[in-house]
């Protein structure tokens, strides 16, 4: 049995029809490489297809003010993915005349292409037999090849890439990387794959050994943190806020949120104004009321926030320059963006 030909011939019966094949144009196909990382494809194809609407050729998306691309990203999440992303398409239209390079090699060398988008860029536009390796090809091969290398390790990343490499067809490299992924992602599924009604089964490793559930193999992960965040939403009588732009590194830069309080703990009311960063903002005669009655626990990849919202009322507040109508204009992260829905909802009843 020769496996890229079973695979073939599953994708071409099975294959989903998804916006960007019915193109080879590098803009669309990066585009969709970027979001489709870390993203189902369900969740990233409405991102795409507002994307290609908004910015058609990469020199729109280039000539774009960040705010805005923030905003259409919003929710996808890994934002420095679309950060990385305005700042290529800018490279490519100004440094490269708006083409984009045409080898594996060449693409590796743009700002948020790594290994992955590279190899599906290279293999889909330009025909390089050049293997991706993401998570679905991770559990096909290691359940097909009963592969127990860890996932996550150094040496798992080398070892899958290299079997990855060795099973391309180097005919169609772009349909058989296509292939791999829908593969993993519509039948060798993380839960309850389709064992009876697969094409590789007498092969199958992990099938033959009843190990199908134990593959693939993931290192423990890093121990979550938590962190304490306080959000101060200011309402001044003039219908005036304050939102602050996240500067350096860490979690949503360049995306906006209100004033924050970090602590090491859930505090109450009493501990707010007792707070020295509380203090330093001068916030007298203001009446302070909790929004959320429960903590609210945002989950991130490797940090859990514990997250309430404050309402500061107050007259006036020097840094108030922001007008509640405009707040929908600014990129904030999701945790913000479900806290003012509710809370405009609040308001207006
Ligand atoms: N996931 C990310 N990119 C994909 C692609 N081109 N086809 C199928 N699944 C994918």
């Amino acid at each position: 049995m020769v496996f890229y030909k079973e695979l073939i011939n599953w994708y071409l019966q099975n294959n989903r029809d998804l916006p960007w094949r019915k193109t080879k144009n590098p803009y669309f196909i990066w585009l969709s490489e970027i979001m489709l990382q870390q993203t189902r494809v369900s969740q990233g194809l409405p991102y795409f297809l507002r994307f290609t609407e908004a910015f058609p050729t990469v020199f729109d998306l280039a000539n774009a003010e960040e705010d805005t691309v923030l905003k259409l990203w919003q929710g996808l999440g890994y934002y420095s993915r679309a950060r990385n992303l305005h700042y290529t398409a800018k490279y490519v239209a100004n440094d490269l005349n708006g083409t984009f390079p045409s080898n594996y090699k060449d693409l590796l060398k743009l700002k948020g292409v790594g290994d992955y988008t590279a190899s599906a860029i290279a293999s889909i536009c330009y025909n390089e037999p050049v293997a991706v390796v993401d998570g679905n090809v991770f559990r096909v091969l290691s359940r097909v090849f009963g592969v127990r290398t860890p996932i996550n390790s150094t040496k798992g990343i080398k070892e899958f890439k290299e079997l990855a490499q060795s099973l391309i067809n180097e005919e169609q490299p772009g349909n058989y990387n296509q292939a791999i992924m829908d593969f993993g992602a519509l039948h060798c599924k993380p839960q309850n794959p389709l064992c009876d009604a697969c094409t590789f089964s007498s092969m199958c490793m992990a099938f033959s050994n009843n190990m199908v559930k134990d593959l693939p193999v993931k290192e423990k992960k890093l121990k979550v943190k938590k962190r304490y965040f306080n959000y101060l939403v200011i309402d001044t009588n003039d219908g005036r806020t304050v939102l602050e732009e996240r500067k350096g590194k860490g979690i949503w830069q360049g995306l906006y949120q209100f004033p924050l309080i970090e602590t090491k703990s859930s505090i109450d009311a009493h501990e707010l104004v007792e707070n020295s960063s509380f203090n330093e903002m001068n916030l007298n005669g203001a009446v302070i009321k909790r929004f959320n009655t429960k903590t609210i626990i945002h989950k991130l990849s490797h940090q859990h926030l514990y997250t309430q919202f404050w309402i500061v009322s107050i007259d006036s507040y020097k840094e108030a320059n922001l007008k509640w109508e405009e707040v929908s204009e600014k990129p904030v992260p999701v945790l913000i963006e479900k806290f003012l829905n509710e809370f405009v909802v609040s308001s207006d009843q």
